[in-house]
């Protein structure tokens, strides 16, 4: 018997083919309470690039103390098949982790900033106005060394200490990372409280703050079940980057009320059923998925690895 597939009727105001940025071996992997053996961490991004992912953020060059799941990033990336035509970016704090990326020999770096006060004291031990410094110091030298760099800018939408965020504070945040010299910002709902109507209002703000919708891309996180609309919402508004995990792995470990983003089988499923393209093979990636999931013991949350291996 074949398996299911969604019939394909395409929705007015799409884009004809979306970039996923893969997290799942990052943002997924800094998350779990057990130190995933770094041997079945390269085999997870071989065969996330073997299903046809060409952007897998493979890795944090963070302070090791701070998120010791990533602390075998240098040995992870020499052991990677680095498949022509896949990129490879990796997260980066400041110099040191820069000195450390560009030993590893990357090409693509991303920077991460809090759009409140109370999550860069807790994820960047700094001030929001003193995160710029220590970034503006990483973007420079890494432009000068050839990379492309990444803006992250978490708590975009909701924040677990300071609630609800003004939606031009996120904007403000996400103009200083281009102005740096990021090629691309991506947006987080860290603690997934967005819901369709504050996207449109999150990039509103962007826009209006003149960041090119065609720059920026979505980081749905799915704790409360809204990071599939949210992405149809994004998409509807011009997004073209849409960043997702195998399995819907992930979460932040500075931030409690983090789970899994959205999960990349999920988003594949959806992007099928609108004729947008992605150049994902969805078997494949369900049965990583599903072997991943094995590994830690516990079945993925994503539906569609459910459906399919099921
Ligand atoms: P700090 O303690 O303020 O660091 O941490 P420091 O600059 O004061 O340095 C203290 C010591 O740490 C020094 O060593 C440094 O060399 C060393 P000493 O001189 O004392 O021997 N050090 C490092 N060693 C290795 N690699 C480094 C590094 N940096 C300093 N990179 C720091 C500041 C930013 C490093 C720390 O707060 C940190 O590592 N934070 C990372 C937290 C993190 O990774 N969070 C998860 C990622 S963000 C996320 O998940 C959200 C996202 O998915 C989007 C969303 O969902 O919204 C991206
Ligand atoms: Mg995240």
């Amino acid at each position: 018997m074949s398996r299911d597939l969604p019939m394909v009727v395409p929705a007015p105001g799409l884009p004809g083919r979306v970039t996923i940025y893969e997290v799942g071996a990052r943002d997924g992997l800094q998350n779990e309470s057990s130190v995933v053996p770094v041997e079945v961490k390269a085999e997870f991004l071989d065969r996330l690039a073997a299903a046809g992912l060409t952007t897998l953020e493979a890795t944090s060059f963070v302070h090791p103390r701070w998120v010791p799941q990533l602390a075998d990033a240098a040995d992870l990336l020499a052991r990677l098949a680095r498949v022509p035509g896949v990129d490879y970016p990796v997260l980066v704090p400041n110099e040191r982790g820069l000195d450390r990326a560009l030993q590893a020999g990357v090409e693509h770096v991303a920077v991460f900033a809090s759009a409140t006060e109370s999550f860069a004291q807790r994820n960047l031990n700094r001030s929001l106005d003193a995160q710029f410094a220590m970034f503006d110091a990483v973007v420079t030298r890494a432009l000068a060394a050839g990379l492309r760099v990444r803006g992250y800018v978490s708590m975009c939408f909701g924040d677990p200490w300071e609630g609800a965020v003004d939606p031009a504070q996120v904007a403000a945040v996400g103009r200083r990372l281009v102005e740096m010299g990021c090629h691309q910002l991506s947006l987080g709902d860290t603690i997934g409280t967005g819901t369709p109507g504050h996207v449109d209002a999150v990039l509103e703000a962007c826009g209006a703050a003149g960041v090119p919708v065609a720059r920026i891309a979505v980081h749905f996180h799915d704790t409360y079940g809204q990071a599939l609309a949210n992405t149809l919402a994004a998409l509807r508004r011009g997004v073209v980057t849409v960043d997702a995990s195998a399995g819907g792995l992930g979460g932040c470990p500075y931030a409690e009320s983090a789970t899994g983003n959205l999960a990349t089988e999920d988003l594949v499923w959806m992007l099928d059923g609108l004729g947008v393209g992605h150049g994902v093979d969805l078997d494949a990636l369900a049965a990583t998925s599903a072997w991943m999931a094995g590994r830690l013991g516990r079945p993925s949350p994503s539906r569609v690895v459910r459906a399919l291996t099921g």
